[in-house]
């Protein structure tokens, strides 16, 4: 199966003839920016409206949308930005200086609080008259003039652009200012920074809970991304999620915290009274406005159930999406040559069947599942995976595909951080009759 590939969705889009407007919104991707663009389709699916894509690269995208999305419920997107301006790579610097003084002025920084400048896109940098040089120099002008005496720059540290973490702790955003600029072919778009990805909140989160495992735990954020993703096909929000494989309870604990219904299980009975800890302690602690509408979490919404023989009775009314990762760990400590990664693979064939098996048992027609497969990553840097469509197939699953303006593409993403030996392959599958 092809795995899509942003520059080839970039190249399969046409945008429509409209100008960038002050109403539309830049998003910034993380590392992934496939799983970042269909994370954005997938809420504004939440939110009910309709996104036109106006602007598309690796490193981001500018939407029209009569209401926007707010990226504390994603993981995978790093910066949410409001645009200031558009200017053509030529424009004075005197009408530059006209629209920045205006914008500085309405704006609420602190006295000797931080700021900077992220850049983006920026292969046409130097021929533009509006870059971060003069962009710094404008930006100093536009504090003095509304009486900020010291602003102190903070300078990106990788690449051009600040990263969340670096705003978070320099209070850029809340105290500050953060100015973007989107280089494009023939014009420069000026935006500032709104909003950023909560990692505070995340790590937190994970470091506060009562149980986890450090080797099988899904990262929070990833678990959040995958509960969203339920949504990139339409008019699935609202719906159930259901963890089959919940472990320590991360993917329950995102969706509890996205205001969704949740449940999980597991077949390891230490699993089911540790995520019924952690889930009863994040409803206790952070679930505000979901508690008030739900209660406390209920421990009966947690059981312990070995996927291969579900039960169904149990099971039987359930409409909602599944929401899973299976047991990927390898006690392989390098990298595989291809011989022992063949014979993994078929392990998990063999797994991966049952496991869809008792997925298609439970999954109502037309059902989302959000599933993780494993691809080893061999000695001699080949990766081997399973062969997902014929396996979704034989059970009557079907890929679901995101639609982004006219194109439309696979859910299909690598999650891989750090050359690991087993890389996450995230599906997006809908049960078909
Ligand atoms: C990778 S872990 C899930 C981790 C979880 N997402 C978290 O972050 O805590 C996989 C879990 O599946 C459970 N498991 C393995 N085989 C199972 C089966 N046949 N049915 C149900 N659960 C199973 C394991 O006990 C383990 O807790």
């Amino acid at each position: 199966m092809k795995l899509p590939k942003i520059s080839e969705i970039i190249q399969d889009i046409s945008y429509p003839m409209k100008k960038i407007s002050i109403s539309d919104k830049l998003y910034i991707f993380g590392r992934n920016p496939e799983l970042s663009l269909a994370e954005i389709v997938a809420r504004y699916n939440v939110n009910q409206s309709s996104p036109i894509i106006k602007d598309l690269t690796a490193s981001g995208i500018i939407i029209e949308s009569e209401k926007h999305i707010s990226i504390s419920n994603c993981g995978a997107v790093l910066k949410k930005c409001k645009i200031i301006g558009v200017f053509l790579k030529n424009i004075p610097i005197s009408e530059i200086a006209l629209v920045l003084e205006t914008h500085i002025s309405g704006e609420y920084i602190i006295d000797k609080s931080n700021w900077g400048i992220s850049s983006y896109n920026d292969d046409s940098v130097h021929h533009a008259t509006l870059n971060s040089q003069t962009l710094h120099q404008l930006a100093k002008k536009g504090f003095k003039s509304i009486g900020i005496k010291k602003a102190y720059y903070i300078p990106p540290m990788e690449g051009n652009s600040l990263t969340p973490q670096k705003l978070l702790r320099k209070k850029i955003i809340d105290e500050g200012i953060e100015f973007i600029l989107w280089y494009r072919k023939k014009d420069v778009i000026l935006c500032q920074t709104e909003e950023i990805i909560d990692i505070d909140s995340f790590a937190k989160r994970d470091k506060e809970r009562p149980h986890k495992r450090l080797l099988l735990l899904l990262g929070l954020a990833l678990a959040r991304s995958m509960v969203n993703l339920v949504s990139v096909e339409k008019n699935k929000h609202n719906l159930p999620i259901y963890d089959p494989f919940c472990g320590m309870g991360s993917i329950i604990q995102e969706a509890y915290l996205l205001g969704l219904q949740s449940m999980g299980s597991d077949i390891d009975k230490s699993c089911v009274i540790r995520s019924q800890e952690n889930l009863n302690w994040i409803s206790q602690t952070r679930g505000k406005q979901f508690r008030k509408k739900y209660g406390i979490f209920p421990s009966k919404n947690i059981f312990e159930m070995d996927l291969i023989a579900p039960d169904i009775p149990l099971l039987q009314n359930f409409n909602g999406s599944i929401v899973a990762e299976p047991n990927l760990l390898t006690p392989l400590k390098t990298y595989p040559s291809i011989f022992e990664a063949k014979k993994m693979i078929n392990q998990f064939e063999e797994n991966y069947n049952r496991y869809l098996k008792g997925i298609s048992q439970i999954l109502p027609t037309g059902g989302i599942c959000v599933l993780i497969f494993p691809q080893i990553h061999t000695a001699e840097n080949i990766r081997l995976s399973l062969e997902i469509e014929r396996l979704l197939k034989k059970y009557k699953f079907k890929i679901c595909e995101i639609k982004a303006n006219n194109a439309k593409f696979p859910s299909f993403f690598i999650h891989a951080w750090k050359s690991p030996i087993i890389e996450r392959q995230i599906l997006v599958f809908k049960k078909v009759k």
